[in-house]
Protein backbone atom coordinates (compact mmCIF):
# COMPACT_ATOMS: atom_id res chain seq x y z
CA UNK A 1 0.00 0.00 0.00
CA UNK A 2 1.26 3.78 -0.50
CA UNK A 3 0.89 6.66 2.31
CA UNK A 4 1.11 10.12 1.61
CA UNK A 5 3.22 11.89 4.78
CA UNK A 6 3.88 15.56 5.33
CA UNK A 7 7.21 15.73 6.50
CA UNK A 8 8.76 19.26 7.00
CA UNK A 9 6.14 20.92 4.71
CA UNK A 10 6.71 18.06 2.26
CA UNK A 11 4.28 15.46 0.56
CA UNK A 12 5.94 11.79 0.37
CA UNK A 13 4.03 9.35 -1.37
CA UNK A 14 5.96 5.88 -0.12
CA UNK A 15 4.99 2.25 -0.33
CA UNK A 16 4.91 0.84 2.96
CA UNK A 17 4.45 -3.10 3.48
CA UNK A 18 1.99 -2.78 6.34
CA UNK A 19 -0.33 0.03 7.81
CA UNK A 20 1.56 -1.04 11.35
CA UNK A 21 5.02 0.20 10.13
CA UNK A 22 6.72 2.19 12.78
CA UNK A 23 6.93 5.67 11.62
CA UNK A 24 10.76 5.47 12.53
CA UNK A 25 11.21 3.27 9.12
CA UNK A 26 9.16 5.19 7.09
CA UNK A 27 10.95 8.54 8.01
CA UNK A 28 14.32 7.10 7.71
CA UNK A 29 14.74 4.20 5.38
CA UNK A 30 11.41 5.36 2.93
CA UNK A 31 11.76 8.94 2.98
CA UNK A 32 15.93 9.14 3.73
CA UNK A 33 15.52 11.56 6.28
CA UNK A 34 18.27 9.93 8.91
CA UNK A 35 18.50 12.55 11.49
CA UNK A 36 15.85 10.82 13.78
CA UNK A 37 17.82 7.58 15.57
CA UNK A 38 17.01 4.29 16.73
CA UNK A 39 17.87 3.66 20.32
CA UNK A 40 15.54 1.40 22.29
CA UNK A 41 12.67 0.75 20.59
CA UNK A 42 10.55 0.61 23.70
CA UNK A 43 9.76 4.38 24.19
CA UNK A 44 12.26 4.89 26.72
CA UNK A 45 15.06 6.95 25.52
CA UNK A 46 13.32 9.83 23.21
CA UNK A 47 16.60 9.01 20.02
CA UNK A 48 13.92 8.42 17.57
CA UNK A 49 11.20 11.90 18.61
CA UNK A 50 9.93 13.82 16.34
CA UNK A 51 7.02 16.68 15.81
CA UNK A 52 3.40 15.51 14.85
CA UNK A 53 0.99 18.74 15.10
CA UNK A 54 3.27 20.06 17.43
CA UNK A 55 3.43 17.79 20.00
CA UNK A 56 6.79 15.38 20.47
CA UNK A 57 5.76 11.34 19.63
CA UNK A 58 8.21 8.68 19.53
CA UNK A 59 8.19 7.29 16.11
CA UNK A 60 9.81 4.54 16.91
CA UNK A 61 6.51 2.60 18.18
CA UNK A 62 4.06 5.05 15.92
CA UNK A 63 2.48 3.54 13.50
CA UNK A 64 2.49 4.96 10.03
CA UNK A 65 -0.89 4.99 9.23
CA UNK A 66 -1.06 7.33 12.50
CA UNK A 67 0.64 10.05 10.94
CA UNK A 68 -1.04 10.30 7.50
CA UNK A 69 -3.00 14.11 7.51
CA UNK A 70 -0.59 15.16 10.11
CA UNK A 71 2.07 17.51 10.05
CA UNK A 72 5.57 15.68 10.55
CA UNK A 73 8.77 17.57 11.61
CA UNK A 74 12.22 16.22 11.98
CA UNK A 75 15.18 17.22 12.78
CA UNK A 76 15.89 18.34 9.72
CA UNK A 77 13.12 20.55 9.39
CA UNK A 78 13.54 22.74 12.80
CA UNK A 79 15.19 25.29 10.93
CA UNK A 80 17.27 25.47 7.62
CA UNK A 81 19.99 27.13 9.15
CA UNK A 82 20.25 26.33 12.76
CA UNK A 83 18.08 29.46 13.74
CA UNK A 84 15.71 27.76 15.88
CA UNK A 85 15.96 28.89 19.65
CA UNK A 86 17.23 25.44 21.15
CA UNK A 87 19.89 24.94 18.07
CA UNK A 88 21.42 28.28 18.79
CA UNK A 89 21.45 27.37 22.62
CA UNK A 90 22.76 24.04 22.35
CA UNK A 91 25.83 25.48 19.93
CA UNK A 92 26.29 28.31 22.39
CA UNK A 93 26.58 25.36 25.10
CA UNK A 94 28.40 23.08 22.91
CA UNK A 95 25.75 20.49 23.99
CA UNK A 96 26.76 17.17 21.93
CA UNK A 97 29.35 15.01 22.99
CA UNK A 98 28.56 11.73 20.41
CA UNK A 99 25.36 13.56 18.73
CA UNK A 100 23.34 10.44 18.63
CA UNK A 101 20.89 11.29 21.40
CA UNK A 102 20.44 15.04 19.99
CA UNK A 103 18.05 15.39 17.21
CA UNK A 104 15.67 13.37 19.55
CA UNK A 105 16.41 15.34 22.25
CA UNK A 106 16.50 18.73 20.17
CA UNK A 107 12.49 17.96 18.99
CA UNK A 108 11.28 17.43 22.85
CA UNK A 109 13.31 20.93 23.77
CA UNK A 110 11.28 22.22 20.59
CA UNK A 111 7.95 20.95 21.19
CA UNK A 112 8.08 21.85 25.12
CA UNK A 113 8.90 25.70 23.58
CA UNK A 114 6.00 25.47 21.28
CA UNK A 115 4.27 24.01 24.60
CA UNK A 116 5.38 27.35 26.29
CA UNK A 117 7.71 26.15 28.60
CA UNK A 118 11.14 28.35 29.86
CA UNK A 119 13.72 27.01 31.54
CA UNK A 120 13.61 24.69 34.23
CA UNK A 121 10.27 23.53 33.00
CA UNK A 122 11.57 22.29 30.42
CA UNK A 123 14.50 20.65 31.83
CA UNK A 124 11.29 18.82 34.12
CA UNK A 125 9.28 18.02 30.80
CA UNK A 126 11.99 16.71 28.58
CA UNK A 127 12.80 13.09 29.66
CA UNK A 128 14.83 12.06 26.57
CA UNK A 129 18.20 9.84 27.84
CA UNK A 130 21.94 10.86 26.61
CA UNK A 131 24.06 7.68 27.08
CA UNK A 132 26.80 9.95 27.20
CA UNK A 133 25.51 12.03 30.18
CA UNK A 134 25.57 15.51 28.58
CA UNK A 135 22.84 16.73 31.19
CA UNK A 136 24.61 19.42 33.11
CA UNK A 137 24.92 21.14 29.38
CA UNK A 138 21.22 20.56 28.17
CA UNK A 139 20.33 22.14 31.57
CA UNK A 140 22.32 25.46 30.86
CA UNK A 141 21.68 25.93 27.30
CA UNK A 142 17.54 24.87 28.43
CA UNK A 143 18.32 27.77 31.43
CA UNK A 144 18.22 30.24 28.33
CA UNK A 145 15.19 29.34 27.03
S1 LIG B 1 13.88 4.55 19.90
FE1 LIG B 1 11.93 5.36 20.28
S2 LIG B 1 11.96 5.87 22.40
FE2 LIG B 1 13.89 4.89 22.05
S1 LIG C 1 25.51 12.96 23.16
FE1 LIG C 1 25.98 10.83 23.05
S2 LIG C 1 24.13 9.85 23.66
FE2 LIG C 1 23.76 11.95 24.03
Amino acid sequence: MNVTLNVNNVDYTVPVSDGSMPLLWVIRDLIGLTGTKYGCGIEVCGACTVMVDGQPEHSCVMDVTSAVGRKITTIEGLSSDRSHPAQKAWIDQQVPQCGFCQPGMLMSVACAIKAGRHGNEIVNEVKNLCVCGTYSRIRKACSKL
